[in-house]
């Protein structure tokens, strides 16, 4: 399996560290009682490394690999598996590792100079029109099976997808609509976004073309009932700068972030209003009612990027807050601006049957991540939108969490009434587990853990399926 991973690098340790084996638990041991109620099926996706990367390793370019907890009256099965991405294979039948996760193609071996591959899905999931999809916003998604996880190729929109997409997609809960965008759309770097429509069959039905204020880097938009929004925050890529001896990525303050406005009917035509500058990685809702738009994101004053000039920002302006932006007035050019919560968190997710509607509760991981000095969270929170009260779980300093996911007790269950779901990796046994909480009472703990003898290294998003 290639030379051991090095231990110097933050990304490839501790939490983090690959794992080099895929498994199937028929049936898991659980600590405390796993409800009978809970019926469906958590994912989670991340990068795991198959061979000792080329170069600088980037965690954004590492394998794909996706982990499934079936549950189903009161037990759990747990199976994992490398998404099988043309570089996945290329590597495996060459025993080691070809490509350059670093960004530099003078990394990769020569063998594969200017190969251009499907990417290595390992950044977020979508389940849509009955399809599994992994993501990764470099390509186009990967489709899935929902069981065995194997891989079923590249899923195009049946070859109408041109290029590449977002790997935060977002579906309408009432329609089944799907939205999503495509920045640098089809290798273009000029600054223009494309955006699309899926109907609920997974049909491509409607595309648009916008010009962004600037090119950026953008991971992440929301909607309403009525509207896209995106915020291009002055993370800025050039290929000029780097031609010129600079960094393709760069913070640019002096270029303020910008809050893009599109008609969800038209896709066309965005308002841009201009706001401070900061920067925007995950988005956690947002809604309209009257003449306002409410947005609520996870932000921080500064992206962990260098500027032009190469000033390093401080860290603590990395630090990320729960942040509601109110857009309203005429042309929804009066901004406001307001801390939901003075926890740092990041992760931002919402009932899913809330997305696009007004919602009362976020949730979020906590303490800890950029900013704080740790690379990790230590906590889940749920945030009271109507109280602006929090309530935190501590897993404790040697425990990390991944993204909270709310799945409600049963499909007509009230806002809140259900179940939050986070895996947590324990250092202490080098082992992570499903830990699952009452929704309405997380500060107690965990109801049920679910234990895996082995790490699920530390990766990006998870996906709640019912059954
Ligand atoms: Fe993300």
């Amino acid at each position: 399996m290639g030379a051991p991973f090095p231990t110097n690098n933050p990304y490839l340790a501790g939490g983090f560290r690959p794992i080099g084996f895929e498994c199937d638990y028929a049936d898991l041991i659980i600590d405390g009682k796993l409800p009978r109620e809970i019926a469906g099926s958590l994912y989670r996706i991340g990068p795991n490394p198959q061979f000792t990367p080329r170069g600088v390793y980037n965690p954004l370019r590492g394998d794909g690999m996706i982990h499934v907890f079936h549950m189903h009256a009161g037990r759990a099965s747990y199976r994992n598996r490398w998404v099988r991405t043309q570089q996945f294979q290329r590597e495996r039948a060459a025993c080691r590792s070809l490509f350059a996760t670093s960004g530099n193609p003078h990394d990769a071996d020569p063998e594969v100079a200017g190969i251009q591959t499907d990417g290595v899905a390992n950044t977020a999931l979508v389940w849509q029109a009955n399809r599994l999809l992994a993501l990764e916003e470099g390509h186009p998604p990967i489709e899935i099976h929902p069981d065995a996880l194997a891989t079923l190729g590249a899923w195009t929109f049946a070859g109408q997808l041109p290029g590449n997409m977002t790997a935060h997609p977002k579906i309408d809960p009432l329609t089944g609509e799907m939205l999503f965008f495509a920045n640098f759309p089809r290798h273009d770097l000029s600054g223009v976004l494309e955006l699309y429509r899926a109907d609920v069959s997974g049909k491509l039905v409607q595309q648009s073309r916008i010009e962004l204020p600037f090119p950026a880097l953008i991971h992440d938009f929301t909607l309403t009932r009525d509207w896209v929004i995106f915020f291009v925050c002055p993370l800025t890529v050039s290929l000029d700068r780097l031609r010129n001896g600079g960094a393709a990525i760069a913070w640019e303050p002096q270029r303020s972030t910008w809050v893009g406005i599109v008609s969800r009917a038209t896709l066309a035509d965005p308002a841009w209003l201009p706001i401070r500058p900061l920067m925007v990685w995950h988005f956690m809702n947002a809604y309209n009612e009257g003449d306002a738009i409410y947005v609520d994101v996870c932000q921080q004053e500064a992206a962990a990027f260098p500027t032009t000039t190469g000033t390093i920002p401080d860290p603590a302006r990395l630090q990320q807050f729960a942040t509601r932006w109110t857009f309203s007035g005429k042309h929804l050019r009066d901004a406001r601006e307001e801390r939901l919560s003075e926890l740092v968190c990041e992760y931002p997710t919402v009932d899913s049957r809330d997305v696009g509607r007004r919602h009362r509760y976020g949730y979020v991981a906590c303490r800890g991540g950029p900013g704080t000095g740790d690379p990790f969270h230590r906590g889940i929170a749920r945030l009271d939108l109507v109280t602006r009260q929090s309530e935190v779980f501590a897993a404790g300093a040697r425990c990390a969490v991944s993204e909270p996911l709310f799945v409600p007790r049963h499909a007509s269950a009230e806002e809140g009434d259900g179940y939050l779901f986070s895996v947590v990796f324990d250092e202490r046994c080098n082992a992570s587990h499903l830990a699952i909480f009452d929704a309405q009472n997380i500060r107690r703990g965990p109801i049920a853990r679910v234990l895996l003898d082995h790490r699920l290294p530390m990766g990006f998003h998870g996906l709640w399926k019912s059954r």
